[in-house]
């Protein structure tokens, strides 16, 4: 975001520079355009053309055979699950993924056990992975084996593809397929300087959601096998995700997987520039070292909650979120430039001098 102003009137009130996430993305211009003049149809009845077209390019990206247009990663993740899985049967996933610190509650209705196995920078132990897909005795049958990278709540880590392979080779050795929450996965590809196909090859489905730093307005993409996605669109209609004429929307997810993939090394720049000018502010101040564009600041030594930084920090003009009691989560994405980046640390510095 620029600020022009900045220099000329002191008295001019910037925006708060926001931190929080990378969903608070807003639509570009382009998105706007494609959204204005998409066909539509009914894609609850005959089809939409807009959204079997993101369908078909969000699979081709992603190197699956079919894709389906769902409204959140969440829903994803769960038709990845019940399409591929039976009550009683467990998922197998590492202890801080989304899918299990955020989502298990689908166990609920699901009637499906969530096995967390403890991992490092979000790639499980692969000894406790076996372990854990030992099928014997009256332990539960595992469906489903789940991945995610770039891993949100190990600060954007990206699992190292020889870790991705190993895991699939495990899996499918047991008959077992293995599903990736690649909500972020064109960051993980950016990080690894590959395409995101090259990232999907170790897993059977994969998740990609659209309105993260990919900045549409809304909607993720589950794509894998055809008869596991023709599964999971009856499980969307079963769940009340089928929508009309979602070529709306769908559009900017268009836009989204051809076009905003390319800037997203600009994120991960920025997100380093944080962590290295907060590592050097202050020693009671230490932020993880991005692989992507997700920085976790532990501000524990200042003897401070996270939440007491956050909102000191909303005072000077900045939005980070709480993470744990300790820390807090600052995320790069394109509403953030260069100058926000250097607003952000002097916020950061005022707050620490106060506080710490
Ligand atoms: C790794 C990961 N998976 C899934 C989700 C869920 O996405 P949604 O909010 O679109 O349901 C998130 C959201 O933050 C995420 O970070």
């Amino acid at each position: 975001m620029a600020h022009q102003n900045e220099t000329n009137s002191a008295a001019v009130e910037l925006p708060p520079i926001d931190l929080r996430s990378d969903t608070v993305t807003k639509p570009t211009e382009a998105m706007y355009a494609r959204m204005a003049s998409a066909p539509l149809g009914d894609d609850g009845l005959d089809g939409d053309p807009t959204a079997r077209e993101l369908e078909a390019v969000a699979a081709a990206a992603l190197g699956k055979e079919a894709g389906l247009f769902v409204p959140s990663c969440t829903m994803a993740n769960l038709l990845a699950t019940l399409a591929q899985s039976e009550r009683s049967e467990q998922v197998v996933l590492e202890s801080a993924a989304h899918m299990y610190v955020s989502e298990r509650g689908a166990a609920t209705f699901t009637g499906l056990f969530h096995l967390p196995v403890a991992g490092t920078a979000g790639a499980m132990d692969l000894n406790l992975l076996e372990d854990a897909l030992q099928g014997e005795g009256l332990k539960l049958k595992t469906a489903l084996v789940a991945m995610e990278t770039s891993h949100n709540n190990a600060s954007g880590a990206v699992l190292p593809l020889e870790h991705m392979q190993a895991v699939h080779a495990m899996a499918s050795s047991r008959g077992v397929p293995v599903h990736l929450d690649g909500a972020r996965i064109f960051n993980a590809a950016t990080a690894l300087g590959m395409a995101p196909d090259q990232v999907a090859r170790h897993c059977d489905t994969v998740a990609l959601c659209l309105s993260k730093g990919l900045s549409a307005p809304a909607g993720a993409v589950l794509a894998g096998p055809r008869a596991v996605i023709d599964r999971s669109r009856r499980f969307r209609r079963m769940l009340g995700g089928s929508q009309r004429q979602i070529g709306v929307l769908a559009a900017a997810g268009l836009e989204a997987v051809q076009v905003m993939g390319q800037r997203l090394a600009e994120d991960h720049r920025r997100a380093r520039a944080l962590s290295d000018a907060l590592n050097k502010m202050h020693p009671e101040v230490s932020a993880t070292i991005p692989q992507t564009n997700i920085v976790q600041v532990d501000v524990s030594l200042s003897g401070r909650d996270g939440a007491v930084w956050s909102a000191a920090l909303e005072k000077a003009g900045v939005k980070a979120r709480p993470w744990g009691k300790q820390r807090l989560r600052c995320v790069t994405h394109r509403h953030i430039d260069d100058a926000d980046i250097d607003r952000a640390v002097m916020a950061f510095r005022v707050v620490a001098e106060t506080l710490a």
